[in-house]
């Protein structure tokens, strides 16, 4: 199926959109979507998308991470805090299949799993999106939308009419209007239109989880929000999204859940309800909070 039909559905925001039970095909959101949402665990709860438990990595004697656990939930928003160097991209490029733990387990849909590579990664439909390394410059929109995935016509030559509907119809679906054409080289977008078009290339690959890592950085205010917004939508539509972000007017603009690292020790794990600005900054910078989220001494 093309993927303009569900991309259209997607377009349409409407939560009793049937359209994940319809999907089949390379492009798009997979059919399982719905039950990944409600799937119960042993402990009688949800079972997370993404499971980590026990994570270490460390580089010679810096001990990166140091027996991490993180939940990633579909349909849920995790914003990962932390000071600068708290190993935040380091437990990044560990699920990305870039540096692999040394020890700990991973648990996809779970399951027990290995991410060893960034193509083990993107098999199992986990997309990282880089500020300034997701795309390739000299190429446009569409050619950076299907790099090394292209469509064919006949076997041989690109399909190009194909490519061009199906991008154009996801950066539609997800509301990016701002983009004069889907032919201009991604050299001349802004960092909010780059972010947009890297984010619109995950969800059209079957994507489960995004991670964004510091996605709103040196953005102005619109496209502060326009990224909030995709951020919003990729979850409505049950995809995990994990947000790197020092900002905290973003976490608590856009998370649902808030994971705190302090000196590669997760600190804090919690629903956003369970926080506020000031411990937030409390476990970021201390690793520990004597308030709750009210601001009263716990
Ligand atoms: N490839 C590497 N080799 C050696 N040390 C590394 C490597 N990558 C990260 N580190 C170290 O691991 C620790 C965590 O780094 P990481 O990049 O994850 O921090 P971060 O939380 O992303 O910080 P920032 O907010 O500044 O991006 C740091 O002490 C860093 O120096
Ligand atoms: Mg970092």
């Amino acid at each position: 199926m093309l993927g303009s039909e569900w991309m259209s559905r997607l377009a349409s925001n409407d939560p009793k959109d049937e359209v994940m039970e319809s999907m089949t095909g390379t492009v798009g959101l997979p059919e399982s979507r719905p039950q990944e949402k409600a799937r119960p665990d042993s402990a009688g709860g949800t079972e997370p998308l993404l499971k980590l438990r026990g994570v270490s990595k460390h580089f010679g004697a810096v001990q990166a991470l140091y027996m991490v656990d993180l939940d990633l939930p579909a349909g849920q928003v995790t914003a990962l805090c932390g000071d600068n160097g708290a190993g935040k991209s380091v437990l990044t490029k560990c699920i990305a299949g870039i540096h692999p733990p040394e020890t700990g387990e991973m648990h996809w849909e779970g399951r027990l799993v290995h991410i060893r590579t960034p193509r083990d990664a993107a098999h199992l439909g986990i997309e990282t999106v880089y500020q300034d390394l997701a795309l390739a410059d000299n190429l446009d929109i569409v050619q950076n939308m299907f790099l090394g995935r292209e469509r064919l016509s006949g076997g041989v030559f690109l399909n190009e009419d194909d490519m061009e509907r199906a991008a154009a119809t996801t950066l539609a679906s997800l509301k990016v209007t701002t983009v004069r054409s889907i032919r201009q080289p991604v050299a001349t977008l802004s960092g909010g239109q780059r972010q947009a078009v890297a984010v619109a290339k995950a969800v059209m690959w079957n994507s489960k989880l995004v991670i964004l890592d510091e996605p709103t950085a040196a953005l102005g205010v619109a496209q502060t929000k326009m990224v909030q917004d995709l951020v919003r939508r990729l979850k409505d539509h049950g995809l995990a999204v994990m947000i790197i972000s020092h900002n905290l007017n973003d976490v608590f603009a856009v998370a649902d859940r808030i994971a705190v690292l302090y000196l590669g020790r997760m600190v804090a794990q919690d629903s956003i309800s369970a926080f506020d600005r000031q411990n937030v900054v409390d476990y970021m910078t201390t690793g520990e909070s004597s308030r709750s989220a009210s601001g009263r001494r716990a």
